[in-house]
C-alpha cells in the first residue's frame, strides 16, 4: 500500500482511490494502462488530472464509473462517500452511478442519442434516475437548459443533437450530467473538440456550476494551463503512474517532478512573443508494451539518472502532501 495520499484538505474524502491498477487483457498481449494510482478528493474540490495522451487519465475515469470493459482486471480499491464501490453487487447498491457520480465525455455525441430530441434526453434521465413525472420532467429539462446558457432553450428542446454547434452540444451533455444533482462530476477533456474562445465558456460554466452546487470534480485534460487556478489539487500521470501530486499553488510555483516542468513549458504564455513556438517535449510518451520496472518518464528524461533506468521512483510525500516520484527532483540542490 503506498503512503496515504491527502492534498485534499480537513473533510474526509468523498472520493478515494488506492493503488488502482488497470490491466487490459488483449490478444496481442496485457496492457498496463493505470498503475497503482491513489488520491482522495474531498467534497467540494477539484482534482486535475494532467498527461500527454495515452498517460491513463481516462481509464482511471472509467474505472471510477465502472465503465471498462469485462477484459479489463481492475485492482486497488474506489471508496465514494464511504462506499467500497467495487464491492457492490446489486444493479440497487450500485444506482448511484449516473446519480451521485457522472461523466462528461469528449466527443458530447458519446452521451448523445442522435434519433432523439434534446428535452427527451434529459427529461429521460430525470424520469429514470429520479421517478420524476413527465410533466415535471420536461420543465426540469427546460430549467436545465438556461442554466448552461443554452439560448432559445425552448426551441432547443425540440431539436435533434446534429442540429446543435459542438459547443452547445456539450451544455447538454453537461445539463444531462447535472439533471440528477451529482455530488461528483468527472470532465475528461471537456473541451478539447471545441474551439478557443468556447473552450474558455465552457470551462468556466463548470466551475460556475460546480461552486454554485458545492459539488467535487475531476476535470482531466493534456493541458497544465487548464487546470491553473481551477483545480484545488493537481495529480500529474505518465504511463499509468502519478508522477506529481500536489495542492495548485505549490504544484505551479514548486513543482517537483521534471515531467510536470516539461508539460509546463508547453502551454502557449501570454506575454509570449507572437511568433513564439510552443516547446514541444522531445521523444513520443511510451507504448504500454515498453513500461518496465523503471520509470517511464526516463527516456526523455533531462534530469534522468542511473537509477531512473533500473527501477521506478517511488511516489514520496515530502510531509506537506506533496508526492512525487523522482530520484533527480527539481530543486533537490537547493539549500
Ligand atoms: N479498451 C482498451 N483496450 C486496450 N488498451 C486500452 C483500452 N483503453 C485504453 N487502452 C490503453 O491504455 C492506455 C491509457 O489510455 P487512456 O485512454 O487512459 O489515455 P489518456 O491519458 O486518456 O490519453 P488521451 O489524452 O489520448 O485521452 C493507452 O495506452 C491505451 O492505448
Ligand atoms: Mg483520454
Amino acid at each position: 500500500m503506498s503512503a496515504t495520499p491527502s492534498p485534499s484538505g480537513p473533510v474526509g474524502p468523498l472520493l478515494s482511490v488506492r493503488d488502482l491498477g488497470v490491466t487490459f487483457r488483449t490478444p496481442d498481449g496485457d496492457v498496463r494502462a493505470v498503475d497503482g494510482v491513489s488520491f482522495d478528493l474531498a467534497e467540494g474540490r477539484t482534482l486535475g488530472i494532467v498527461g500527454e495522451s495515452g498517460s491513463g487519465k481516462s481509464v482511471t475515469a472509467k474505472a471510477l464509473m465502472n465503465l471498462l470493459p469485462s477484459y479489463a482486471d481492475v485492482e486497488g480499491t474506489i471508496t465514494f462517500d464511504g462506499r467500497d464501490v467495487r464491492a457492490l453487487a446489486t444493479a440497487r447498491e450500485r444506482h448511484f452511478w449516473g446519480v451521485e457520480l457522472t461523466m462528461v465525455f469528449q466527443d458530447p455525441m458519446t452521451s448523445l442519442n442522435p434519433v432523439k430530441r434534446i428535452g427527451e434526453q434529459i427529461a429521460e434521465c430525470l424520469r429514470v434516475h429520479l421517478g420524476r413525472s413527465r410533466r415535471d420532467a420536461s420543465a426540469a429539462a427546460l430549467d436545465l437548459l438556461e442554466r448552461v446558457g443554452i439560448p432559445e432553450p425552448r426551441k432547443r428542446l425540440r431539436q435533434y443533437p446534429h442540429e446543435l454547434s459542438g459547443g452547445l452540444r456539450q451544455r447538454v451533455v453537461i445539463a444531462m450530467a447535472l439533471a440528477c444533482g451529482p455530488r461528483l462530476l468527472i470532465a475528461d477533456e471537456p473541451t478539447t473538440a471545441l474551439d478557443v474562445t468556447v473552450q474558455k465558456h465552457i470551462l468556466d460554466l463548470l466551475d460556475d456550476l460546480r461552486r454554485e452546487r458545492g459539488m467535487s470534480m475531476v476535470l482531466i485534460t493534456h493541458d497544465l494551463g487548464v487546470v491553473k487556478g481551477r483545480a484545488d489539487d493537481v495529480m500529474v500521470m505518465y504511463g499509468g503512474r502519478t508522477m506529481e501530486h500536489a495542492a495548485s499553488g505549490p504544484l505551479f510555483t514548486a513543482m517537483r517532478h521534471p515531467y510536470t516542468s516539461a508539460l509546463l513549458e508547453t502551454i502557449p504564455r501570454i506575454d509570449a512573443a507572437a511568433h513564439a513556438r510552443l516547446v514541444p517535449i522531445a521523444g513520443r510518451p511510451p507504448n504500454p508494451s515498453e513500461l518496465g520496472p523503471w520509470c517511464p518518464f526516463a527516456p526523455r528524461c533531462g534530469s534522468r539518472v542511473e537509477a531512473c533506468t533500473v527501477e521506478a521512483p517511488p511516489l514520496v510525500d515530502d510531509g506537506t502532501g506533496h508526492r512525487s516520484a523522482c530520484f533527480a527532483p527539481l530543486g533537490a540542490g537547493e539549500a
